[in-house]
């Protein structure tokens, strides 16, 4: 090599390693928790689990959601707003402080090579929730899968020997023969699971008792909020008593959310009301409930998640986060513009 060659490969050999090390450098460590700002991971990229959920399982939190990306598009044949985008999968990030996220991958990706498959690109995958079989010792994930157009009102189950994937995808099926759309899942202190699901066209709110393994209906259901159309359910159990929160049923348009409560997980549901306090309230923040998470380790501290959908670049949807707070028997979500769970 002569000396202009020399030089050349020692000025490539400095890019590349300047690139290599902006690729592996970390974030700055988040301090705060800011709804409805862009949230990144550890490192440095936006957080994209839309629709999520979070299981706790040995010291980490596993954030599961949509990984919606990619142009959003309104399909020609729409006549509604049903803007989508491609299906890409289910991703995961875990946390040990619930500020800090770790991507884990894309621990279901879509099917892309066969247009018949449940999780071809071209159909929906919505509101994946993961819970942890104690006698299976397995990951079990549901999630809404559906076509294009929304016609098929599925739900899809998977499972998985750890936390992080690749989960085995299993199917999908109507559950008790009903329709299934927004959905989420539950387990109880006593191991039994249930899954709870907007059915008969959105319009009745379906929770049905899981099999031993969590992977099928076990045949015993009940119908609530019977054509009070509620959806986006997320299920928490607080002193002995069940809560669910849901939101209406206006699309990507946020709505007002509910607050209900039970004795037992299977009804009857009292609903208490809209528990958002603050400026637009109203439309819950600009944004849908999704799940509901403990603070391990703290009494009486849960966090509210919620996605603030941007309908025409959902890749760009926000998470806005907000602490529930139980004052004088009442349970409330207050927004705030910036907190973390350390100072509460
Ligand atoms: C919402 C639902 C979302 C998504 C959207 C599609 O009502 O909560 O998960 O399905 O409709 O328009």
């Amino acid at each position: 090599m002569n000396a202009i060659g020399s030089l050349m490969a020692a000025l490539t050999v400095t890019a590349l390693s300047g690139f290599m090390t902006a690729q592996a450098q970390t974030a700055e460590p988040e301090a705060a928790i800011v709804p409805g700002a862009v949230w990144n991971d550890t490192e440095g990229n936006p957080i994209n689990a839309h629709g999520g959920g979070i299981l706790y399982h040995d010291g980490t939190y596993y954030w599961y959601g949509e990984y919606k990306k990619g142009k959003t598009v309104l399909p020609e044949w729409a006549t509604w707003e049903c803007y989508r985008t491609d299906v890409t999968g289910v991703s995961c990030y875990s946390s040990q402080d619930l500020l800090n996220w770790k991507f884990e991958g894309i621990v279901l990706p879509a099917v892309k090579n066969d247009k018949e498959h449940d999780l071809h690109p071209g159909n929906v995958l919505e509101r994946p929730k993961v819970i942890y079989n104690r006698k299976t010792g397995k990951f079990v994930m549901w999630m809404h899968i559906d076509s294009a157009d929304y016609s098929k009102a599925c739900a899809g189950v998977a499972v998985c020997d750890t936390p992080t994937g690749e989960f085995e995808y299993l199917g999908s099926f109507r559950p008790n023969g009903a329709m299934s759309r927004d959905q989420t899942v539950f387990a109880d202190d006593d191991g039994r699971a249930y899954h709870i699901y907007s059915s008969e066209h959105n319009a009745t709110l379906y929770i049905s008792e899981l099999t031993d393994d969590y992977l099928r209906p076990a045949g015993r259901f009940t119908r609530n909020f019977i054509k009070r159309s509620r959806e986006a359910p997320a299920v928490f159990k607080h002193d002995g008593k069940y809560y669910m929160l849901s939101s209406g049923c206006t699309g990507w348009d946020p709505n007002q959310a509910e607050l209900a409560v039970a004795d037992s997980i299977m009804g009857e549901w009292r609903t208490i009301g809209n528990p958002c306090v603050g400026p637009d309230a109203d439309k819950t923040f600009f944004s849908q409930s999704t799940f509901v998470q403990k603070v391990m380790g703290k009494k009486d501290m849960y966090i509210a998640m919620f996605d603030r959908w941007n309908k025409t670049d959902l890749e760009d949807s926000r998470y806005v986060w907000l602490p529930l707070s139980f004052e004088d028997g009442e349970i409330r979500i207050p927004w705030r513009d910036k907190w973390s769970p350390d100072e509460l």
